[in-house]
């Protein structure tokens, strides 16, 4: 069953229960009342009767006066302890003798039913002791013939908006769940879609209001954004990928088929290919690590964050390195530690990273600076080597971007590791900038939180 349907019908089921409950409350109440009102005009008429009525000095005259109280369809009478009718006055011999008197010594009211010509009818008795000293009591019946009416009245008005109700709840749930699935409908549709097209839709959301099922919408499309981005991403660094590793193996491939040709035939130049084959294989293996560990790096979003002395890293890292390369590396800072929130390893690499660059792109001495405020840390990274030129600043956070692409296969670069940097610090929260003069030298600055988020 559609969920449309099953709301509509639920929803009209229970109203129909509340209508039920209400009608019964209804009906038992106006009849409640309206029986309470009868009864009361015939204990004010008996109360009446009784301050008119002398029993000490009852003739013929008093039945007459017995009489002036009767009403259509009712009896009035006087009985004794043993049930005895002294006197009764009638307009309606059936009714009395239906009904048979009963002495009661206090004031009490009754409804009975009897069979009337048409169906059933309720009658009113209400029964008052009277106090002459003769231990006698007054006894009034009267047919409720208006009370049926009113009934069938009250029962059809009842029955007609039940149904009138059901009716609108019916339509009204029909319209309500139709603007309640449409969302719901539409995405259906779209997911529908996808699935046979293959190819990746996004919902329509004209309304612009912040319901539950507008932001599922939203959140819907948003993903889709995002898978489709992913998607591009995956594409771009497939080609690009497959592009790098082309120029490698186009060399080892033709070094080979040399080498397969004239074997060691020259030695000289054996060992050229040798050593050629040798080095692009072990750009290769470079190349597909840092390809591993793009992809570790966005797959584990998460980072291990702890306390970080920013200081010892930064100076541990320049030892290392300084013994690995042999060139001069000066670190300044007027503390003696920066205690910062942060993923350790990966600012590490980051700062690895940046001094690689340096080293590789500059001979002259390499300076870090940090410094700190309340709220963030930098560490700068300088070299006074060739620069970047101005034009290719914006590119070279891309992947696998490099200035001058036969010096970078000089010094080994694959063109991934600011791009890896950018990811790791912006993981952190922080920012990355580049300033760069050609011929002059490069300056690239990294922004830190030190609780681990900016602006908190
Ligand atoms: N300090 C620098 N001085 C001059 N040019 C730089 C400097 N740092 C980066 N570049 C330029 O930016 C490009 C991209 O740098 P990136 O670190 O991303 O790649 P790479 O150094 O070529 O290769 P990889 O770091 O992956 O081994 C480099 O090829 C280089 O041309
Ligand atoms: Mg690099």
């Amino acid at each position: 069953m559609k969920i449309t349907t099953k709301i509509n019908l639920l929803t009209t089921a229970w109203m129909l229960c509340i209508l039920m409950l209400i009608n019964f409350a209804v009906y038992f109440l106006f009849m409640k009342t309206t029986v309470n009102m009868e009864e009361n005009v015939l204990f004010q008429k008996a109360e009446d009767i009784l301050k008119n009525y002398d029993t000490n000095q009852l003739s013929h005259d008093g039945k007459l006066k017995l009489r002036d109280y009767l009403t259509d369809h009712s009896y009035i009478r006087i009985l004794q302890p043993n049930n005895k009718v002294i006197y009764e006055v009638t307009n309606d011999q059936k009714l009395s003798k239906k009904i048979k008197g009963k002495y009661q010594n206090k004031k009490t009211a009754q409804t009975r039913l009897i069979s009337a010509e048409n169906g059933e009818e309720e009658v009113l008795i209400v029964r008052v002791p009277i106090n002459n000293g003769k231990n006698e009591s007054l006894e009034i019946g009267e047919r409720l013939t208006g009370l049926e009416t009113r009934k069938e009245i009250l029962r059809g008005i009842l029955v007609l908006c039940t149904i009138i109700a059901t009716l609108l709840s019916l339509l009204g749930g029909r319209w309500l769940s139709n603007i309640i699935m449409r969302p719901i409908s539409n995405m259906i549709k779209t997911i529908e879609e996808i699935e046979q097209s293959g190819v990746l839709k996004k919902v329509n959301t004209q309304n612009k209001t912040n319901d539950e099922l507008q932001i599922m919408a939203r959140t819907f499309n948003r993903m889709i954004d995002r898978i489709q981005s992913n998607m591009e991403k995956q594409k771009q660094f497939i080609s690009d990928a497959s592009h790098e590793l082309k120029t490698p193996l186009t060399v080892i491939k033709s070094y080979a088929n040399y080498l397969r040709r004239h074997g060691a035939e020259n030695n000289q130049m054996a060992g050229e290919a040798i050593q050629a084959i040798h080095s692009e294989a072990t750009r290769i293996q470079k190349m597909t690590d840092t390809f591993l560990e793009l992809s570790t790096l966005e797959k584990e979003n998460v980072l291990e964050m702890k306390e970080v002395n920013l200081i010892a890293l930064c100076k541990n890292t320049l030892n290392e390195l300084k013994y690995v390369y042999k060139r001069e590396i000066t670190c300044h800072s007027e503390d003696d530690s920066f205690i910062i929130r942060a993923d350790e390893l990966k600012i590490k690499q980051v700062v690895i990273i940046l001094l690689d660059n340096a080293m590789k792109y500059s001979n002259e001495r390499i300076e870090v600076f940090l410094e700190k405020n309340d709220q963030s840390v930098l560490i700068c990274v300088k070299d006074y080597g060739i620069g970047i030129p101005e034009n290719e600043m914006n590119q070279i956070f891309e992947r696998f971007y490099r200035v001058d692409k036969a010096r970078s296969r000089e010094t080994g670069g694959t063109g991934l590791g600011l791009s890896i940097a950018k990811s790791i610090i912006t993981q952190h929260n922080g920012e990355i900038t580049i300033n760069s003069k050609e011929g002059i030298g490069t300056e690239v600055k990294l922004l830190l939180p030190r609780g681990g988020r900016l602006n908190e």
